[in-house]
Protein backbone atom coordinates (compact mmCIF):
# COMPACT_ATOMS: atom_id res chain seq x y z
CA UNK A 1 0.00 0.00 0.00
CA UNK A 2 1.38 3.28 -1.03
CA UNK A 3 1.40 5.66 2.05
CA UNK A 4 0.28 9.40 2.61
CA UNK A 5 2.99 11.96 3.17
CA UNK A 6 1.75 13.90 6.17
CA UNK A 7 3.42 16.65 7.92
CA UNK A 8 2.71 18.30 11.57
CA UNK A 9 2.01 22.00 12.22
CA UNK A 10 3.37 22.94 15.83
CA UNK A 11 5.58 19.49 16.27
CA UNK A 12 7.73 21.23 18.33
CA UNK A 13 4.97 21.24 21.13
CA UNK A 14 3.84 18.53 23.55
CA UNK A 15 1.32 16.99 21.43
CA UNK A 16 2.78 17.91 17.75
CA UNK A 17 6.37 15.88 19.84
CA UNK A 18 3.83 12.57 20.21
CA UNK A 19 2.67 12.71 16.96
CA UNK A 20 5.56 12.24 15.85
CA UNK A 21 6.35 9.39 18.10
CA UNK A 22 2.95 8.04 16.75
CA UNK A 23 3.79 8.27 13.11
CA UNK A 24 7.04 6.55 13.46
CA UNK A 25 6.26 3.43 11.13
CA UNK A 26 2.79 3.91 10.53
CA UNK A 27 1.29 1.44 8.09
CA UNK A 28 -0.94 4.38 6.27
CA UNK A 29 1.24 7.35 6.54
CA UNK A 30 4.75 8.89 6.35
CA UNK A 31 5.65 11.77 8.21
CA UNK A 32 8.06 14.03 5.82
CA UNK A 33 7.29 17.38 7.05
CA UNK A 34 7.76 18.93 10.51
CA UNK A 35 6.29 22.86 10.32
CA UNK A 36 7.64 25.47 12.97
CA UNK A 37 7.46 29.49 13.13
CA UNK A 38 9.73 30.75 10.24
CA UNK A 39 12.80 31.80 12.62
CA UNK A 40 13.30 28.58 12.73
CA UNK A 41 13.14 27.23 9.47
CA UNK A 42 15.84 24.84 7.96
CA UNK A 43 16.74 23.67 11.69
CA UNK A 44 17.19 20.19 12.18
CA UNK A 45 14.39 19.07 14.78
CA UNK A 46 16.35 17.80 17.13
CA UNK A 47 18.48 20.80 17.39
CA UNK A 48 14.85 22.70 17.91
CA UNK A 49 12.95 19.98 20.18
CA UNK A 50 12.96 19.83 23.80
CA UNK A 51 11.99 16.26 23.23
CA UNK A 52 9.76 14.89 26.18
CA UNK A 53 8.17 11.60 24.84
CA UNK A 54 9.40 8.61 26.97
CA UNK A 55 10.61 6.86 23.70
CA UNK A 56 13.78 8.29 21.73
CA UNK A 57 13.56 10.38 19.14
CA UNK A 58 13.25 8.64 15.89
CA UNK A 59 16.81 9.35 13.78
CA UNK A 60 14.75 9.54 10.82
CA UNK A 61 12.47 12.20 12.39
CA UNK A 62 15.26 13.89 14.52
CA UNK A 63 17.21 14.72 10.59
CA UNK A 64 13.85 16.56 9.47
CA UNK A 65 14.90 20.38 8.33
CA UNK A 66 12.00 21.98 10.05
CA UNK A 67 9.55 24.25 7.48
CA UNK A 68 8.26 27.14 8.16
CA UNK A 69 4.07 27.30 8.54
CA UNK A 70 3.88 30.09 5.83
CA UNK A 71 5.66 28.47 3.22
CA UNK A 72 2.68 27.47 1.13
CA UNK A 73 5.07 25.08 -1.46
CA UNK A 74 6.15 22.82 1.58
CA UNK A 75 2.50 22.05 1.35
CA UNK A 76 2.77 20.25 -1.96
CA UNK A 77 3.27 16.88 -1.79
CA UNK A 78 1.29 16.30 1.97
CA UNK A 79 -2.20 14.31 1.64
CA UNK A 80 -3.13 15.57 5.10
CA UNK A 81 -1.66 18.02 7.81
CA UNK A 82 -2.06 17.43 11.48
CA UNK A 83 -2.35 20.77 13.26
CA UNK A 84 -0.97 20.72 16.97
CA UNK A 85 -0.79 24.97 17.19
CA UNK A 86 -1.51 26.70 20.17
CA UNK A 87 -5.43 28.09 19.36
CA UNK A 88 -4.03 31.39 18.90
CA UNK A 89 -1.66 30.19 15.96
CA UNK A 90 -4.15 27.88 14.74
CA UNK A 91 -6.74 30.79 14.41
CA UNK A 92 -4.99 32.31 11.79
CA UNK A 93 -3.23 29.57 9.90
CA UNK A 94 -5.87 26.50 9.51
CA UNK A 95 -8.60 28.25 7.78
CA UNK A 96 -5.98 29.97 5.55
CA UNK A 97 -4.66 26.62 4.42
CA UNK A 98 -8.26 24.84 3.86
CA UNK A 99 -8.68 27.87 1.38
CA UNK A 100 -5.63 26.65 -0.25
CA UNK A 101 -7.12 23.12 -0.74
CA UNK A 102 -5.66 21.22 2.43
CA UNK A 103 -6.90 18.79 4.49
CA UNK A 104 -6.22 19.17 8.29
CA UNK A 105 -7.09 17.05 11.17
CA UNK A 106 -6.65 19.68 13.86
CA UNK A 107 -6.19 19.47 18.39
CA UNK A 108 -6.84 23.25 18.04
CA UNK A 109 -9.99 25.12 19.50
CA UNK A 110 -10.56 27.44 16.65
CA UNK A 111 -12.89 25.45 14.49
CA UNK A 112 -13.86 22.93 16.54
CA UNK A 113 -17.60 24.76 16.98
CA UNK A 114 -17.95 25.42 12.96
CA UNK A 115 -21.16 24.41 11.65
CA UNK A 116 -19.60 22.95 8.90
CA UNK A 117 -16.65 21.51 10.78
CA UNK A 118 -16.96 17.48 12.16
CA UNK A 119 -16.11 17.62 16.06
CA UNK A 120 -15.30 13.62 15.68
CA UNK A 121 -14.57 11.15 17.98
CA UNK A 122 -14.51 8.10 15.72
CA UNK A 123 -15.83 5.73 17.91
CA UNK A 124 -18.73 7.62 18.51
CA UNK A 125 -19.87 9.89 16.00
CA UNK A 126 -18.48 8.61 12.91
CA UNK A 127 -20.81 10.14 10.50
CA UNK A 128 -19.72 13.66 11.47
CA UNK A 129 -17.39 12.64 8.68
CA UNK A 130 -20.15 13.68 5.86
CA UNK A 131 -18.92 17.26 6.63
CA UNK A 132 -15.80 16.69 4.95
CA UNK A 133 -16.98 16.11 1.61
CA UNK A 134 -19.70 19.09 2.31
CA UNK A 135 -15.87 21.63 2.57
CA UNK A 136 -13.76 19.80 0.16
CA UNK A 137 -16.25 20.99 -2.30
CA UNK A 138 -16.35 24.36 -1.14
CA UNK A 139 -12.55 24.57 -0.11
CA UNK A 140 -11.24 23.34 -3.47
CA UNK A 141 -10.10 19.94 -2.11
CA UNK A 142 -9.39 21.44 1.80
CA UNK A 143 -10.68 20.60 5.01
CA UNK A 144 -11.07 20.27 8.25
CA UNK A 145 -11.91 18.03 11.15
CA UNK A 146 -11.90 19.11 15.09
CA UNK A 147 -10.53 16.79 17.60
CA UNK A 148 -12.51 17.57 20.67
CA UNK A 149 -11.31 19.10 23.83
CA UNK A 150 -9.16 16.05 26.01
CA UNK A 151 -12.11 16.22 28.74
CA UNK A 152 -14.82 16.12 26.04
CA UNK A 153 -13.16 13.22 24.82
CA UNK A 154 -12.58 11.08 27.76
CA UNK A 155 -15.69 12.32 29.27
CA UNK A 156 -17.66 11.43 25.63
CA UNK A 157 -15.88 8.01 25.89
CA UNK A 158 -16.91 6.90 29.24
CA UNK A 159 -20.56 8.04 28.82
CA UNK A 160 -20.84 6.81 24.94
CA UNK A 161 -21.99 3.04 25.93
CA UNK A 162 -24.80 4.77 28.36
CA UNK A 163 -25.80 7.26 25.97
CA UNK A 164 -26.26 5.17 23.30
CA UNK A 165 -27.90 1.98 24.98
CA UNK A 166 -29.60 3.70 27.53
CA UNK A 167 -29.78 7.59 27.39
CA UNK A 168 -28.93 10.50 29.58
CA UNK A 169 -30.59 12.90 31.06
CA UNK A 170 -28.09 15.18 32.94
CA UNK A 171 -24.09 14.85 33.62
CA UNK A 172 -22.52 15.89 37.14
CA UNK A 173 -19.03 16.17 36.32
CA UNK A 174 -15.88 16.65 38.53
CA UNK A 175 -12.57 16.85 36.76
CA UNK A 176 -9.07 16.15 38.21
CA UNK A 177 -6.63 17.16 35.23
CA UNK A 178 -3.15 16.52 34.76
CA UNK A 179 -0.29 18.66 34.41
CA UNK A 180 0.65 17.80 30.80
CA UNK A 181 -2.45 18.73 29.50
CA UNK A 182 -1.32 22.57 29.94
CA UNK A 183 1.43 22.06 27.34
CA UNK A 184 5.00 22.56 27.65
CA UNK A 185 5.01 25.89 28.96
CA UNK A 186 2.00 25.65 30.53
CA UNK A 187 2.84 25.26 34.21
CA UNK A 188 5.27 25.96 36.49
CA UNK A 189 6.30 23.49 39.10
CA UNK A 190 6.04 25.94 41.78
CA UNK A 191 2.74 26.36 40.84
CA UNK A 192 1.40 22.78 40.68
CA UNK A 193 3.46 20.63 43.37
CA UNK A 194 1.58 19.91 46.07
CA UNK A 195 -1.48 21.89 44.70
CA UNK A 196 -4.35 21.85 43.16
CA UNK A 197 -6.06 24.64 40.98
CA UNK A 198 -9.63 24.56 41.06
CA UNK A 199 -9.97 26.16 37.83
CA UNK A 200 -8.57 26.53 34.27
CA UNK A 201 -9.08 28.69 31.32
CA UNK A 202 -12.51 28.22 29.87
CA UNK A 203 -12.46 24.47 30.20
CA UNK A 204 -15.88 24.26 31.90
CA UNK A 205 -17.48 26.23 28.77
CA UNK A 206 -15.47 24.04 26.09
CA UNK A 207 -16.90 20.98 27.72
CA UNK A 208 -20.58 22.37 27.84
CA UNK A 209 -20.60 23.43 24.41
CA UNK A 210 -18.82 20.55 23.14
CA UNK A 211 -20.02 17.20 24.35
CA UNK A 212 -23.77 18.06 23.06
CA UNK A 213 -22.06 18.77 19.56
CA UNK A 214 -20.00 15.15 19.88
CA UNK A 215 -23.63 12.96 20.67
CA UNK A 216 -26.21 15.97 18.74
CA UNK A 217 -27.87 15.95 21.75
CA UNK A 218 -28.43 19.97 22.71
CA UNK A 219 -30.75 18.98 25.56
CA UNK A 220 -28.31 17.26 27.64
CA UNK A 221 -28.24 19.08 31.14
CA UNK A 222 -24.47 19.40 31.82
CA UNK A 223 -22.61 20.94 35.64
CA UNK A 224 -18.92 20.58 35.58
CA UNK A 225 -16.16 21.78 37.67
CA UNK A 226 -12.69 21.35 36.35
CA UNK A 227 -9.52 21.51 38.62
CA UNK A 228 -5.34 21.10 37.45
CA UNK A 229 -4.06 18.35 39.79
CA UNK A 230 -0.62 17.53 40.38
CA UNK A 231 -0.85 14.08 38.46
CA UNK A 232 1.95 14.15 34.93
CA UNK A 233 -0.45 12.51 32.54
CA UNK A 234 -4.16 11.26 32.27
CA UNK A 235 -6.70 12.97 33.20
CA UNK A 236 -9.42 11.49 35.71
CA UNK A 237 -13.23 12.48 35.74
CA UNK A 238 -15.91 11.91 38.49
CA UNK A 239 -19.42 11.51 37.02
CA UNK A 240 -22.78 11.55 37.91
CA UNK A 241 -24.92 10.77 35.69
CA UNK A 242 -29.22 10.59 35.17
CA UNK A 243 -30.80 8.03 33.00
CA UNK A 244 -33.51 8.58 30.94
CA UNK A 245 -34.79 5.26 32.21
CA UNK A 246 -34.13 3.03 35.17
CA UNK A 247 -31.53 0.37 34.95
CA UNK A 248 -28.50 -1.38 36.90
CA UNK A 249 -24.97 -1.37 37.73
CA UNK A 250 -25.06 -4.60 35.86
CA UNK A 251 -26.54 -3.40 32.66
CA UNK A 252 -23.90 -0.77 32.76
CA UNK A 253 -21.32 -2.80 33.03
CA UNK A 254 -22.77 -4.65 30.26
CA UNK A 255 -23.12 -1.96 27.68
CA UNK A 256 -19.53 -0.66 28.33
CA UNK A 257 -18.25 -4.27 27.78
CA UNK A 258 -20.19 -4.83 24.62
CA UNK A 259 -19.76 -1.05 23.33
CA UNK A 260 -18.36 -1.49 19.37
CA UNK A 261 -16.89 1.60 18.11
CA UNK A 262 -18.59 3.27 15.01
CA UNK A 263 -14.95 3.50 13.23
CA UNK A 264 -14.17 -0.11 13.35
CA UNK A 265 -11.26 -1.36 14.35
CA UNK A 266 -8.21 1.10 13.07
CA UNK A 267 -4.49 0.77 13.20
CA UNK A 268 -4.44 3.12 16.68
CA UNK A 269 -7.06 0.97 18.66
CA UNK A 270 -6.71 -2.21 17.23
CA UNK A 271 -4.04 -3.60 20.20
CA UNK A 272 -7.05 -4.72 22.70
CA UNK A 273 -10.19 -6.93 22.18
CA UNK A 274 -11.91 -3.61 24.38
CA UNK A 275 -11.00 -0.02 23.86
CA UNK A 276 -12.49 -0.54 27.99
CA UNK A 277 -10.73 -1.68 30.89
CA UNK A 278 -13.56 -2.15 33.59
CA UNK A 279 -12.57 -1.94 37.19
CA UNK A 280 -15.33 -4.52 38.53
CA UNK A 281 -13.79 -5.23 42.16
CA UNK A 282 -11.44 -3.41 42.80
CA UNK A 283 -12.83 0.03 44.47
CA UNK A 284 -9.35 2.10 44.29
CA UNK A 285 -8.96 2.04 40.25
CA UNK A 286 -9.04 3.60 37.75
CA UNK A 287 -5.51 5.52 38.28
CA UNK A 288 -4.38 7.87 36.10
CA UNK A 289 -0.12 6.35 36.93
CA UNK A 290 -1.95 3.01 35.43
CA UNK A 291 -4.38 3.40 33.47
CA UNK A 292 -2.97 6.34 31.43
CA UNK A 293 -1.06 4.15 29.94
CA UNK A 294 -4.02 1.22 28.72
CA UNK A 295 -4.07 0.29 25.08
CA UNK A 296 -1.28 2.57 24.66
CA UNK A 297 -3.01 5.54 26.20
CA UNK A 298 -5.55 4.95 23.55
CA UNK A 299 -8.19 3.02 25.99
CA UNK A 300 -10.47 4.25 28.61
CA UNK A 301 -10.77 2.57 32.08
CA UNK A 302 -14.03 3.35 34.14
CA UNK A 303 -14.65 1.87 37.52
CA UNK A 304 -16.38 3.24 41.29
CA UNK A 305 -19.60 2.33 39.35
CA UNK A 306 -22.22 2.23 41.73
CA UNK A 307 -25.94 3.35 41.99
CA UNK A 308 -27.35 6.85 43.56
CA UNK A 309 -31.08 5.35 42.75
CA UNK A 310 -33.03 3.11 39.75
CA UNK A 311 -31.56 6.20 37.70
CA UNK A 312 -28.49 7.83 39.06
CA UNK A 313 -25.03 6.52 39.24
CA UNK A 314 -21.72 7.34 39.25
CA UNK A 315 -18.30 6.25 37.69
CA UNK A 316 -14.92 7.13 37.62
CA UNK A 317 -13.19 7.42 34.07
CA UNK A 318 -9.39 8.18 33.20
CA UNK A 319 -8.61 8.82 29.60
CA UNK A 320 -4.95 9.52 28.88
CA UNK A 321 -5.21 13.97 27.49
CA UNK A 322 -1.98 14.10 25.67
CA UNK A 323 -2.35 10.33 23.31
CA UNK A 324 -6.26 9.80 23.18
CA UNK A 325 -7.37 13.07 23.89
CA UNK A 326 -5.10 14.97 21.61
CA UNK A 327 -2.22 13.42 19.80
CA UNK A 328 -3.67 9.91 19.83
CA UNK A 329 -7.21 11.18 18.65
CA UNK A 330 -6.04 13.10 15.56
CA UNK A 331 -4.59 9.75 14.31
CA UNK A 332 -7.43 7.89 14.89
CA UNK A 333 -9.22 10.63 12.80
CA UNK A 334 -6.65 10.33 10.30
CA UNK A 335 -6.79 6.37 9.80
CA UNK A 336 -10.77 6.96 9.61
CA UNK A 337 -10.54 9.33 6.89
CA UNK A 338 -7.55 7.33 4.91
CA UNK A 339 -10.77 3.95 5.63
CA UNK A 340 -13.16 5.83 3.99
CA UNK A 341 -11.41 7.12 1.05
CA UNK A 342 -11.18 11.06 2.35
CA UNK A 343 -7.42 11.87 1.82
N1 LIG B 1 -1.63 19.00 26.05
C1 LIG B 1 -2.77 18.32 25.92
O1 LIG B 1 -3.03 17.34 26.64
C2 LIG B 1 -3.79 18.75 24.88
C3 LIG B 1 -4.94 17.99 24.78
C4 LIG B 1 -5.92 18.32 23.82
C5 LIG B 1 -5.71 19.41 22.99
N2 LIG B 1 -4.59 20.14 23.13
C6 LIG B 1 -4.43 21.26 22.17
O2 LIG B 1 -3.37 20.91 21.27
C7 LIG B 1 -2.64 22.09 20.88
C8 LIG B 1 -1.17 21.89 21.25
O3 LIG B 1 -1.09 21.72 22.66
P1 LIG B 1 0.27 21.42 23.41
O4 LIG B 1 -0.11 20.91 24.74
O5 LIG B 1 1.17 20.62 22.54
O6 LIG B 1 0.87 22.91 23.55
P2 LIG B 1 2.41 23.36 23.54
O7 LIG B 1 3.27 22.31 24.14
O8 LIG B 1 2.41 24.71 24.14
O9 LIG B 1 2.75 23.46 21.97
C9 LIG B 1 2.22 24.48 21.15
C10 LIG B 1 2.85 24.43 19.77
O10 LIG B 1 2.33 25.54 19.01
C11 LIG B 1 3.44 26.30 18.50
N3 LIG B 1 3.09 27.72 18.46
C12 LIG B 1 2.55 28.46 19.45
N4 LIG B 1 2.35 29.74 19.03
C13 LIG B 1 2.80 29.79 17.74
C14 LIG B 1 2.86 30.81 16.76
N5 LIG B 1 2.41 32.05 17.02
N6 LIG B 1 3.36 30.49 15.54
C15 LIG B 1 3.78 29.23 15.29
N7 LIG B 1 3.76 28.21 16.18
C16 LIG B 1 3.27 28.50 17.39
C17 LIG B 1 4.57 26.07 19.48
O11 LIG B 1 5.80 26.38 18.84
P3 LIG B 1 7.09 26.83 19.70
O12 LIG B 1 7.68 25.56 20.24
O13 LIG B 1 7.94 27.49 18.69
O14 LIG B 1 6.58 27.76 20.77
C18 LIG B 1 4.37 24.57 19.78
O15 LIG B 1 4.91 23.80 18.74
C19 LIG B 1 -3.31 23.26 21.61
O16 LIG B 1 -4.24 23.87 20.76
C20 LIG B 1 -4.00 22.58 22.80
O17 LIG B 1 -5.10 23.31 23.28
C21 LIG B 1 -3.62 19.83 24.04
Amino acid sequence: MKKINVGILGATGLVGQHLVESLENHPYFNLTTLFARPEKKGQFYYDVVDWVCESRLNPKSAEIKLSSMDDWDAYKDLGLVFSALSAEAADKIEGELRKRGIGIVSNARSFRMRDDVPLLVPEINANALELVETQKKKYNGGFIVANPNCCCIGISLAIAPIEKAIGIESLYIATLQSRSGAGLKGLSSNEITANVIPNIGNEENKIREELPKVFSRKDMEIKIRVNRVPVVDGHTFNIWIKTKKKTSVKEIIDVIKKFKPECGMMPSISKGSSIYNVYEDNAFMPQPKIDAKFLNGMGTSIGRIEAVSDNEFCLTAVSNNAIRGAAGGTLLIAEMLKERGLI
